[in-house]
This record gives structure tokens, sequence and C-alpha cells, in this order.
């Protein structure tokens, strides 16, 4: 089978896996320019906040390449996306090393291998949760396409299962976009773990049947206290979840530690188009005209979080603890 790659740079051109194609279409397009960047962040050719952010870095490389002054470069990508802040830490990162006339294409790429690292060490420290036989949900997609590689937590789940354990995994479907069908179902079916689509409203139904044990998801901002900004729907999941008495975890790098807010309040959530609700495959399916709201994230409080595992362990249900004493483990180049 071939190996697909998500993102790749060489210096002057950065390729893309086209997320929106997937998984009819496995087509990579090349970007060469700092706007072109911005719109496969925007539409969705590339998504997934680790991979959001990577990506946003070689932008910046590419905009130095290509004469355009880095703070309008800077600017323009911080439009994109409000809510995964591996955005604004690729580019607070990429703005220090501009301002200390560093090497901007080693610096993106120094951004994309330390999350290859993350990816990595969250798997080796996730799989510890996974029982044998375990029967685990995963919302979205947190997978090798949303980060360098590996994923966040698909990482957990494929080391989980590279060290022999048995696992069924459910993918709920993800409306709107519908990132657990098109994404999850294609990587999971690559790897050969056994994976189940699920409509996302199905999970209900699922937890009274008692068919599933856990759930891991990744995560787009984290706050201090422990509130996880995820994919929309995360929330109705963990509720879910934690009325049913089974743990939810959530899985992410460092890079999507939000230190400077206190709760998921101060969380920007990104409205997105209507037509995403009012159209499938491209029909439309609701009548013209009529009001949509189309919020693309959702705030899951801690309360109903039974650990946030990160490249620098795992926290216990109190998160917030959990959460500084992993901050004071910092190597400083970690952020
Ligand atoms: O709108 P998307 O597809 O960019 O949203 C992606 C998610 O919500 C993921 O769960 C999150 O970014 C974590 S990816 C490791």
């Amino acid at each position: 089978m071939k190996e697909f790659r998500t993102l790749r740079y060489e210096p002057g051109k950065l390729t893309l896996l086209d997320q929106t194609k997937l998984p009819r279409e496995e087509t990579y397009v090349d970007l060469t320019t700092v706007e072109a960047v911005a719109r496969a962040i925007e539409t969705m050719v590339v998504r997934g906040a680790p991979a959001i952010g990577i990506t946003a870095a070689f932008g910046i490389a590419l905009a130095q390449r290509t004469g355009v002054p880095l703070a309008e470069a800077d600017a323009r990508l911080r439009r994109t996306r409000p809510t995964a802040v591996n955005l604004f830490y690729a580019l607070d990162r990429m703005a220090r090393a501009a301002a200390k006339n560093a090497d901007l294409d080693a610096e993106a790429q120094a951004i994309y291998d330390e999350d290859v690292a993350a990816s990595k060490k969250i798997g080796e420290y996730g799989a510890a949760l996974i029982p044998d036989g375990a029967s685990v949900l995963t919302h979205c997609n947190a997978g090798a396409l949303a980060t360098a590689e590996l994923g966040t937590a698909l990482s957990v789940i494929r080391a989980a299962h590279a060290a022999g354990k048995k696992l069924r995994v459910y993918a709920d479907e993800t409306r709107p976009m519908l990132q657990g069908a098109r994404l999850t179902a294609w990587e999971l079916m690559r790897d050969g773990i056994d994976v189940t689509l699920i409509p996302d409203v199905a999970l209900g139904h699922l937890l009274y049947e008692q068919a599933i044990d856990l759930a891991i998801v990744g995560a787009d901002r984290i706050a201090t206290n422990g509130d996880v900004a995820n994919k929309i729907g995360t929330r109705s999941v963990a509720c879910l979840l934690y009325t049913h008495g089974r743990p939810f975890y959530v899985a992410a790098p460092w890079s999507t530690i939000d230190r400077t807010i206190a709760t998921g309040r101060q969380i920007p959530i990104e409205e997105r188009a209507a037509e995403e609700v009012t159209t499938l495959g491209g029909v439309r399916i609701a009548p013209d005209g009529v009001r949509v709201r189309n919020p693309a994230f959702d705030v899951t409080p801690a309360a109903w979080i039974a650990g946030i595992i990160t490249e620098r362990g795992c926290t216990g249900k109190d998160l917030a603890r959990g959460l500084t004493e992993q901050a004071s483990n910092t190597d400083e180049s970690a952020r």
C-alpha cells in the first residue's frame, strides 16, 4: 500500500494531500505562495489543529522566498481559522525566528519534526489507557491527516493496536464535513485497524447497548482549567460518555494547550458557511432561504474529561493540576 503524506515541503514548494477529495481521490496540490496556503487552510484542503499550524509555518517560509512582507503574511494567515491555537503558536514561533534572522525553512521544518515526535510520545503514553479488547469511539479526525504523521487520538489507537491489543474502533461520521466518515475511516482501514462507521446520532443507542467502552478525541485548544475545544459534536459525545459512566479522553500535543486563557469560555469558536449544512455532496438538502447556524467547534468542560494525554504524559482526572505539573517539565523549546 502506498504511504500518504499529509504535507511535505521542499524549499519554495509546499505539497498538501487534498483532504476535500478524500476518500474518492488521493490527489496532491503544490503551493508556492502564502495566499494559496491561506486559502488551503480556509477551504480545508488541509485541516486538523497541528497540521494547520505546520502549514502556516511553511506559508511564512514561502512568503519570505516570494518577497511578501512577513507582517502581511502573518496577518493573512492569522485570519484563516480562529479556533486551533496551534496556528497562533506556529505563527508566533515563526515571527520570533524572523526577528532573529533565523532560517525560516529550518524553523518551519523544526515545528513539523517536533509534531512527529509529539504524536509518537502521545501514542506511547495513551496506549496504556486502552484495555485489550476495548471498543473505542473517536470523533472527527485526529489522525495522520490532522498532524505531520500518526495523529493524536489515532496515534493512541495505532500504538495500542501495534502492541497487539485487539480493538474495535467506532468512527462517527462528524456532520457536517464528515471528517469521521471520509478521513478517519479511510486512515484506519489503510492500517488494517477494525473500524465501524456510525451516524453521529447513533452514539446514545450504542452506549445503551454497552457497545462502547471509552472515547478518545483530539483538540483544537485546551484552557488552563482543562476545558477542551474540539470539533462540533465533541461536547455531545463527552456528555453521553459521562452520563453512561464511560471514560472520555483527549489527546493533543503541548502546542494545543493555551496557558493564556483560564477557561473554555475564552476560546473563539469559528462559524462556517451555511452551505456546509444546507448541502450534502453538492446537492441542496434544505429549503432555500432557511436560517442556519454552523459553529465548527464546541467546548467540553473539564469535569467530563477523564484525562488529557500530551507528549509530556497523561493527566489524572484533575486536569488543571495535571497540566500545571506538565507545564513545569518544560524544556523551553517546547513552548
Ligand atoms: O475543522 P477541522 O477538521 O480542522 O477540525 C479538526 C478537529 O476538530 C480535530 O479533532 C482537532 O483539530 C485535533 S487534530 C489532531
